[in-house]
């Protein structure tokens, strides 16, 4: 959550920043803020509200303000006002920093700070490190009473000492008054990035903020800092180690994070789905063999092959696609498998077998759960596969063995073609895994072939796209949904509630179409829209006979079928028809209506589908 951005440069860092920050909004909007360096003295300028809000306030930019920094903010610590938006000075207004993460033991600090008479505005934890930093930068003591070596940078040295206080996750761009030439970034937990131009430098928590300015970047592991100068940079531990860090391509280009002629993101991500789909699937399918190439995971494919368990861990969206792949591993591959929230998945003393292999599923690679979820099971011996969009990012780089969904950057807060390609590449996993154990090769080729036909099945459904949006209006008003469904289609049934949930505030639940009458079914009047995903599969006479129990109560149906169907439109309100598909794959079509109902409910109802109230992209606090 939070975005930071910083500029080091010879243009003027305003613009940069502000620029960096709406690429980054996504990740956080309820403040915002950018300090500026001015003749030794910071110029601070921040508010409650969006980066438009921000705008709003500034000054004119000027061409000598080449040195700054800029947040946007998802509150954690304190609530969303002017006071508590980033950059926060210290009291003595030498030092100012932005930060996203969680200083989990500031209250310690903030008292112990209190005692030694330093004065707090706000109510977060992140004006903590900046006082830590002023505290030290003037006392030139450490926390234990050693004076700082004569040879140390001063404030290097305090920015080292305030971070060996803190406990938490940082990502940090920090300046001080009295060096005017050096912006110092700090990474803990937190993504931090250094985009490298012609001369000018970009510390920011995500590429989007640099790659209209260089496509050359390093990645800080946890405990780095950079210390960057007009002449260069240097990369050290915390503990000031001199570390030596290559330079990375940033893989996206501008225009993958451009709106183009989209309203949305969202709009742009779920149109996007057959091109992401057909990438995600390019080159690693083998059809004369009837193999999958997944180059990431080759050295871990035998283990894979052989494991007594698969556990899948991830939250939100990801987690739904966890799901489909349990369903998957057991049926195609025969591998038990289970998953689990990673959220309770890291605290629950969980039993790794000898062999157990955990995948971990991330769009962002960044969600603080899951990273920890992924620290848990190497800590107790499994070998752990990530399954990530973010190249570079922070699980991508933890685990043993990758693979990436290539779908390119997801920006809106709603995960949706990273969905359908989590289920993609699951999908060709426990075919291959499959393949290395029974799977006859006549099935698993005839599945492979019709991966591919699926980006071309996903635009016939996406030509539904007005159909849908009437059927939104026509029930946006119902406060109250349920989404059915059964088998492989149970997880889409869940990732319908929560898209429809996060971006229109409509309370939906997602069930198995069967366990409703073991309760739910109480709730079924005809002022709640009950969506079925009844698509032709093993269970369909089962799921007809649920469709049947809803409407007997008098409840209303929205109807997801396959094409062709010509029997199910008589237990519809609404027909929406997906095209045929093999059970296994039928996720990556029957959930396209279902992100597009959401899509357009939420905007029907006049909500920012790309920034729902109180959500943000990255959750990478606990
Ligand atoms: O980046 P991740 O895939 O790890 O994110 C996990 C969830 O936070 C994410 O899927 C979230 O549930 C989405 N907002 C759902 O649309």
């Amino acid at each position: 959550m939070c975005g930071i951005v910083a500029y080091l440069g010879h243009k003027s860092a305003r613009p940069i920043l502000i620029e960096g920050l709406k690429r980054l909004e996504y990740r956080g909007y309820d403040s915002a803020g950018v300090a500026l360096l001015v003749d030794s003295t910071f110029e601070i300028h921040k508010t409650a509200g969006r980066i438009a809000a921000l705008e709003a306030i500034l000054p004119k930019p000027k061409a000598t303000q080449t040195v700054g920094i800029g947040h946007t903010r998802w509150a954690t610590h304190g609530e969303p006002n002017t006071v508590n938006a980033h950059p926060h000075a210290d009291a003595t207004g030498k030092i100012t920093i932005v930060h996203n993460g969680i200083i989990e033991n500031y209250s310690t600090l903030k008292k112990w700070l209190t005692e030694k008479g330093c004065k707090f505005r706000s109510a977060t934890d992140s004006e903590v490190i900046a006082n830590l930093i002023g505290y030290f930068y003037a006392t030139d003591n450490s926390r234990d009473g050693q004076h700082r070596p004569c040879d140390e940078n001063k404030f290097e040295w305090a920015v080292q000492q305030a971070l060996h206080e803190v406990c938490g996750t940082y990502g940090l761009a920090i300046m001080c008054t009295d060096y005017p030439s050096i912006l110092i970034g700090a990474k803990k937990g937190s993504p931090l990035i250094l985009g490298v131009g012609e001369s000018e430098y970009i510390i920011a928590s995500d590429a989007a903020a640099i790659v209209e300015h260089t496509t050359q970047a390093i990645y800080l592991s946890d405990n780095e800092m950079v210390v960057v100068t007009p002449t260069g940079f240097r990369t050290k531990t915390i503990d000031n180690v001199l570390v030596t860090k290559s330079l990375k391509d940033i893989e996206f280009s501008l225009e993958q994070i451009e709106l183009a002629d989209y309203e949305h993101y969202m709009q742009k991500e779920i149109a996007e789905q057959p091109t992401a789909l057909a990438t995600c699937l390019g080159g690693r399918i083998d059809l004369k063999s009837a193999r999958v190439v997944l180059g990431g995971v080759q050295n871990l494919l035998r283990d894979l092959t052989r494991t007594r368990r698969i556990i899948l861990t991830a939250c939100g969206t990801a987690w739904h696609a966890g799901l489909v792949g349990e369903f998957l591993f057991e049926q195609l591959a025969r591998i038990p498998a289970e998953v689990e929230y990673a959220s309770e998945f890291r605290y629950r003393n969980p039993i790794i077998e000898d062999g157990t292999i955990v995948i971990a599923i991330s769009q962002s690679g960044e969600t603080a759960d899951t990273l920890a979820a992924v620290e848990q099971a190497k800590e107790r011996g499994a070998r752990v596969l990530g399954l990530v969009n973010v190249v570079g990012s922070t699980i991508a780089r933890s685990t043993d063995a990758g693979v990436y969904l290539r779908v390119g950057p997801e920006i809106g807060v709603a995960s949706t073609k990273a969905f359908t390609a989590q289920v993609a590449v699951l999908t060709m996993l426990a075919i291959e895994l499959g393949r290395r154990r029974h799977l006859s090769s006549d099935f698993a080729r005839s599945l492979l072939a019709e991966l591919h036909k699926l980006p071309a099945k996903i635009d016939r459904i996406l030509e539904q796209s007005d159909h849908i949006r009437d059927i939104a209006r026509e029930n946006m008003d119902k406060e109250n949904w349920l989404f059915l469904g059964r088998g492989v289609n149970y997880p889409v049934a869940l990732e319908g509630a929560l898209k429809l949930k996060e971006i229109s505030y409509i309370h939906a639940e997602g069930l198995p179409a069967a366990e409703m009458k073991h309760g739910p079914i109480a709730l079924i009047t005809d002022q709640m829209p009950a969506v079925f995903i009844a698509t032709q599969c093993s269970q369909y006479d089962k799921i007809i006979g649920n469709i049947e129990e809803v409407r007997a109560r008098g409840g209303k149906t929205i109807i997801v079928a396959t094409e062709g169907d010509t029997d199910i439109a008589r237990y519809a309100d609404h027909l929406i028809t997906v095209p045929d598909a093999t059970e296994q794959l039928q996720p990556m079509l029957t959930v396209v209506p279902l992100q597009l109902l959401a899509y357009h409910a939420a905007v029907l109802r006049g909500h920012d589908v790309d920034k729902p109230r109180n959500l943000a992209k990255s959750v990478t606090v606990e």
